[in-house]
C-alpha cells in the first residue's frame, strides 16, 4: 500500500507527524510526504521537522503565499502532478487550511481515495476561510477521521454515509503527550524573563482579528491593560507582524514593559510556554485543544468555535473581541476562577494507533475488491 501524506501550513505538522511514525512502526505501507510550501519561513515550517522528528518531505511544491484562489489553484496543479507520478492508494490530508482542501479536491477528481484527519469540525461561520475548506474537504473525502462526538454529529447532519465516519480521537494530543516532558525540561519561560505559572501566552492571527484596524486596536488595548497585571509573551505570526507594521502599531507595543514580543516559536518552545502559562489568550484553533489537554485556562478571542468540546468539557471560554470582557476574564483567572475542565474522550495519545487500524481494515477490504475485479 502506498500512502501520500500532505502538509502545507504550521498546524498540519503536529497532526501528520504521529501518524507517519505509528504507520512506519506498523510497517504495512510505503509512505511519502508532500509539503505544499503554503508556509515557508523557517519558524513557520522547518523548525517543526526537527522538533517533531518528521522525515524530510519527499516532494516540496513551493507554493508560497497568494490570494485564496491563487494558493488553492497552485496547490491543486502541483499536487495533481504528484498524484499522476506517485499513483497513491491513499492520500491523507489534515485540518482545514487551503492546502488540505486543494489536495482533497484533486483526489476526488482523480478518484484517489482520500482520508481527512480532523474531520467534521464546524464553526457554522462561512466568514472563516477554514469553514469553507472543512465543508468541501469532508464532502469529497472517503475516510473521515473525527476527534469528537460533535464532529460525528455534524457529518451525519450533512448526510454523510455512516461507513465513512471514524471517531479516532485527537491526533494532535498524541504529539503533545509525546513531547511534553522534553518541552518542560527546556527553561523556555526563563528565556523570556517570565516565571512558570506567572505569565499569559498570547497568539493572534485570524484575518477577522488582525486585518481590521478597529478590531486589532481593541484587542491590543486589552493586552496593554493585561500586561500591567501579568506579563504577556506574544510570538507574532507573519500575517500579524505585517498588519502591525501596516497600521504603525509596532513601535508602541515595543514600549510596553510587560509585553514580550518574539518571532513565531518552534513546537517544543511553544509547548513549554503553553504548558506553564497562567492563562492563554488566542484566536487559534489548535491551541484551544492543547490548553484543554493541559488543563490550562484558555480565553478564545472569537465569537464562535469549531471545537465546542473544549468549551463544554475543557478549559476554553469564548470571550469574543470586546476589550472589557477580555480583561475581566483574565482577572477572573487571576482570582482563581479559571476553568479546570476535563480531557475529552479519546484525547489519550492513541489516536494515531486507531487511525492505523482504520487504514489497515480499509486496505484489506479494498484489496479484496481489487482482486475480485
Ligand atoms: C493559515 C491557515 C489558517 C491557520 C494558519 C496557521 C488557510 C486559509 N489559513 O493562515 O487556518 O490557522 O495558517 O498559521 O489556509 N507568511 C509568511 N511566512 C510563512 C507563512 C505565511 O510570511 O511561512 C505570510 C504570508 O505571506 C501571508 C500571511 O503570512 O502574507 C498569511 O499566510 P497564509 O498562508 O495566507 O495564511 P495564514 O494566515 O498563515
Amino acid at each position: 500500500m502506498k500512502i501520500v501524506y500532505v502538509v502545507g501550513a504550521r498546524p498540519n505538522f503536529m497532526k501528520i507527524a504521529p501518524l507517519m511514525s505509528t504507520m512506519a512502526r506498523a510497517g504495512f505501507a510505503e509512505q511519502k510526504l508532500v509539503h505544499t510550501g503554503q508556509h515557508f519561513d523557517v519558524s513557520m515550517s522547518d523548525v517543526f521537522f526537527g522538533d517533531l522528528g518528521m522525515p524530510v518531505p519527499d516532494i516540496y511544491l513551493g507554493i508560497g503565499s497568494g490570494s485564496h484562489a491563487e494558493q488553492t489553484a497552485k496547490v491543486m496543479t502541483g499536487f495533481e502532478t504528484v498524484c499522476f507520478r506517485e499513483k497513491p492508494d491513499l492520500v491523507v490530508v489534515a485540518g482545514d487550511v487551503n492546502s488540505t482542501m486543494a489536495c482533497a479536491i484533486d483526489c476526488a477528481k482523480l478518484r484517489i481515495p482520500c482520508a481527512h484527519v480532523e474531520a467534521g469540525l464546524r464553526s457554522f461561520d462561512l466568514n472563516m476561510p477554514e469553514e469553507v475548506n472543512r465543508i468541501i474537504t469532508d464532502r469529497v473525502c472517503d475516510l473521515l477521521l473525527t476527534p469528537s462526538r460533535d464532529a460525528d454529529e455534524n457529518l451525519r447532519r450533512e448526510g454523510t454515509p455512516e461507513d465513512r465516519i471514524f471517531r479516532v480521537g485527537n491526533v494532535m494530543i498524541d504529539t503533545l503527550l509525546a513531547h511534553l516532558d522534553r518541552a518542560r525540561q527546556a527553561a523556555t519561560p526563563t528565556r523570556f524573563g517570565v516565571q512558570p505559572g506567572r505569565y499569559a501566552l498570547l497568539t493572534l492571527h485570524r484575518p477577522s482579528n488582525v486585518d481590521d484596524h478597529i478590531v486589532l486596536c481593541g484587542l491590543l488595548g486589552a493586552v496593554e491593560e493585561i500586561q500591567k497585571e501579568l506579563p504577556v509573551v506574544f510570538p507574532v505570526h507573519p500575517r500579524t507582524r505585517g498588519q502591525l507594521a501596516e497600521f504603525e502599531l509596532t513601535k508602541h507595543l515595543e514600549t510596553l514593559g510587560g509585553l514580550k514580543i518574539c518571532e513565531p516559536l518552534g513546537y517544543l518552545d511553544f509547548l513549554a510556554l503553553t504548558s506553564q502559562a497562567k492563562v492563554v489568550l488566542t484566536d487559534s484553533g489548535g491551541l484551544q485543544e492543547e490548553t484543554t489537554a493541559l488543563g490550562i485556562p484558555c480565553l478564545t478571542m472569537r465569537e464562535n468555535t469549531e471545537r465546542p468540546v473544549t468549551v463544554e468539557e475543557g478549559t476554553n471560554t469564548l470571550v469574543g473581541m470586546d476589550p472589557a470582557r477580555i480583561i475581566s476574564a483574565v482577572r477572573d483567572v487571576l482570582a482563581g476562577r479559571g476553568k479546570a475542565g476535563r480531557v475529552p474522550d479519546l484525547w489519550d495519545g492513541k489516536a494515531s494507533e486507531r487511525i492505523v487500524q482504520v487504514f489497515s481494515s480499509w486496505w484489506t477490504v479494498r484489496r479484496e475488491q481489487k482482486i475480485r475485479l
